[in-house]
């Protein structure tokens, strides 16, 4: 990219106030009144019941949340409350129609893999559909389920894991990348129903690293999309790092592609483009490049410029080809959270999932009904934004185009393509590791996790940048060292960030606050945590049901949790698990355990709240350097549990056994 490669990226020291806090807390205490709650937190602040006021007008306080906590959890077993039913809807391997059924010993070919659920089940979506097989309607007996396969294990993925790595485990490991369609028909199973995979289906379809995908939007065609297979840019083999997802009113399903740099290396010197996005020599221990030149960047140079996109699927139409809007920008993309504004517009919500990296919003050119009719995407003609969060409790979206003065000589299929870089011009906040985000629509309320920044605060520089790591601020208040924060590291354990409108998602500028900083708010020490309930780390997945219960999903790392390396840090936490918040009064209460070294993350429920989709990712997962082909099972041999199963990534299906809301 001409313009801007020679300058150093993350410039943005943006904001970093330490001694505003106070104030900002103060500001807050007024507005919430009589919410505040006894306890000492970070910083010697009170602690809040960080509730999101105006939605207590569409719930009765406290009326959410009528389950029974459960314990942590280190057993290898998945817990829900007393009441509660879960069990596994589809696991790695399975078929998504009338493919191959799974192997136990990983045997299944590439083409195998691709008629079967990817690995390592990431976030979700039901689709509800109607009797002419339409999307719709309540979804009571017919649904299709979307999923994303963020990533591959590939010792887990072979009889004899990576050795011997050659052309046929490349494409296999393609291959169990990307999303899963099924088809979901509910039937009756004595006197109940019960959801059940449909095989064979319509509709059922893999979508892979592979799979065919148009590219869309201002990048599309531009110079640095095009390679040596594709003159056009504008024809890319697949979609990588399926991370967290979205959906739009018009029933298509948005796919994320994350940590996409992971899968290329690049051994000649880093342009700065390769360094802002981490496209270096040792990537993160794929073998792809060994087998095939589009992941060997010193090959093929732009492929990586061809992920880190958000990609459109319509699971109603198995013929569609995927689309890759490049309005929406190119970064670390967690997922793409969709509302609509009063007049129609689309606004859609990014996380840009790395330490010191942005919270965006797109907003549509137009109403998403009328650009549909005239045959063009919603999400390929808008403004991209990037926030900046002010300590006075305010922030902006800063509109990221090339009349911006800051970007100045940018052409917007390169702010496009490079929008982390634009981002830094225009003096966006860097957050600690944005992951997902979702909205309260009665109150017009953005909800974002930020799952933890281990150098927030602390000595050291930034990799990508080469600038010192930033310390705390307004947004971000927990770093280290300092006596008031727990030893070891910057924010260990992550918040949650709330943004609110006076009367339309699209307004420029906001009021946020803390929904709730992260820990063990048990803690003999106080961790900094500030919140009412049952201790987490590392929030990650969140999800709004039609209710409002806010479903929370926690990440706290593979190497935290396995059980020879859990540490006193995370031990209050025990294996990942999901609770629900009541944003009426700010209450968090543990929900659901997971089995050992897995990750809680995908959540949705069907429109009647009375099934509940939750993804186990990455059960028994061994640290990085610990992978031993030999020994498969590991820390976990969830579900299966049969002699010498893998464990394997899988999506269950929760019910109330009174047939209740979920939650409730
Ligand atoms: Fe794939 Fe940021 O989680
Ligand atoms: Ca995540
Ligand atoms: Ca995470």
């Amino acid at each position: 990219m001409e313009s801007h490669e020679d300058r150093i990226s993350n410039d943005s020291g943006n904001d970093t106030i330490h001694d505003v806090i106070a104030a900002r807390l103060s500001r807050r205490d007024v507005l919430r009144g009589g919410l505040a709650v006894a306890g000492a937190g970070l910083l010697g602040m009170d602690a809040l019941v960080r509730a999101v006021p105006a939605e207590a007008k569409a719930n009765r306080p406290g009326r959410l949340l009528g389950f029974e906590s459960i314990p942590i959890s280190t057993a290898d077993t998945l817990v829900v409350p007393p009441g509660y039913s879960a069990r596994v809807l589809i696991a790695w391997g399975d078929p998504v129609s009338d493919g191959p059924a799974f192997a136990q010993d990983a045997s299944n070919t590439a083409a195998d893999q691709a008629q079967q659920w990817g690995m390592n089940n990431d976030g979700l979506v039901f689709f509800p559909m109607k009797g002419n097989g339409k999307y719709g309607g309540k979804g009571k007996r017919r649904g299709l389920l979307v999923q994303n396969h963020e990533y591959t294990d590939d010792v887990l993925l072979f009889p004899d894991g990576t050795e011997g790595w050659d052309a046929a485990k490349t494409a296999k490991s393609i291959a169990a990348h990307g999303v899963g369609i099924v088809e979901l028909a509910s039937v009756k199973v004595g006197r109940r129903r019960e959801w059940r995979v449909v095989r064979p289906s319509y509709y059922g379809r893999r979508i892979t690293g592979a799979t065919p995908c148009g590219v869309t939007g201002p990048a599309a065609g531009h110079a640095l999309l095009k390679t040596s297979a594709d003159p056009t840019g504008t024809h890319v083999l697949g979609t990588l790092n399926n991370c967290a997802m979205g959906w739009t009113p018009w029933g298509t399903y948005l796919t994320c592609e994350e940590n996409f740099n992971g899968y290329f290396r690049k051994v000649g010197p880093q342009t700065p483009m390769e360094r802002r996005y981490g496209i270096t020599a040792a990537g993160f221990g794929y073998l792809w490049h060994t087998t095939d030149t589009r992941f060997s960047v010193d090959d093929e140079p732009n492929e990586p410029n061809r992920f880190g996109w958000v990609v459109e699927i319509d699971p109603f139409d198995p013929t569609s080809t995927p689309q890759k809007r490049t309005a929406l920008g190119r970064f670390k993309h967690e997922g793409a959270w969709v509302q609509q504004a009063r007049d129609g517009r689309v606004v859609v919500y990014s996380g840009d999932d790395e330490q010191f990296e942005y919270i965006y919003r797109f907003v549509s050119a137009e109403p998403w009904r009328r650009m549909r009719r005239l045959g063009e995407s919603p999400l390929d003609r808008g403004t991209l934004y990037v926030a900046r969060f002010d300590s006075n409790g305010l922030g902006e979206w800063i509109p990221l185009t090339p009349e911006h003065p800051a970007l100045a000589g940018w052409t917007a299929a390169q702010i496009a393509i490079d929008t982390r870089s634009a981002a830094d011009l225009v003096g966006a906040t860097p957050m600690d590791r944005p992951e997902w985000i979702d909205t309260f629509p009665r109150t017009l309320t953005g909800i974002a996790t930020l799952t933890n920044n281990s150098a927030r605060g602390m000595p050291g520089t930034n990799p990508r940048t080469g600038l010192p790591n930033a310390g705390i601020d307004a947004t971000n208040p927990r770093g280290g060292p300092s006596a008031t924060n727990p030893p070891g590291s910057g924010n260990q354990y992550g918040h949650l960030l709330t943004w609110s409108y006076r009367r339309d998602w699209t307004e420029n500028t906001f009021r946020w606050d803390i929904y709730a900083l992260a820990g063990n708010p048990a803690a003999a020490v106080s961790d900094g945590s500030n919140f009412t309930g049952d201790a987490f780390g590392s929030p990650d997945g969140i999800y709004v049901a039609p209710s409002g219960r806010l479903w929370i999903q926690t990440d706290v790392s593979g190497s935290a949790i396995n059980p020879e390396a859990r540490g006193a840090t995370y031990a209050a936490f025990g294996n990942n698990q999901m609770l629900c918040s009541d944003p009426t009064t700010g209450e968090v209460r543990r929900f659901l355990t997971g089995p050992n070294v897995c990750e809680i993350t995908g959540v949705f429920v069907t429109p009647d709240e009375r099934t509940m989709f939750v993804g186990i990712q990455h059960p028994g997962e061994a640290p990085v350097g610990a992978n031993d082909a030999a020994n498969p099972k590991r820390y976990s041999a969830w579900p299966d549990f049969d002699a010498g199963q893998r464990p394997r990534s899988a999506t269950v299906i929760i019910t109330k056994d009174d047939g209740g809301p979920i939650g409730s």
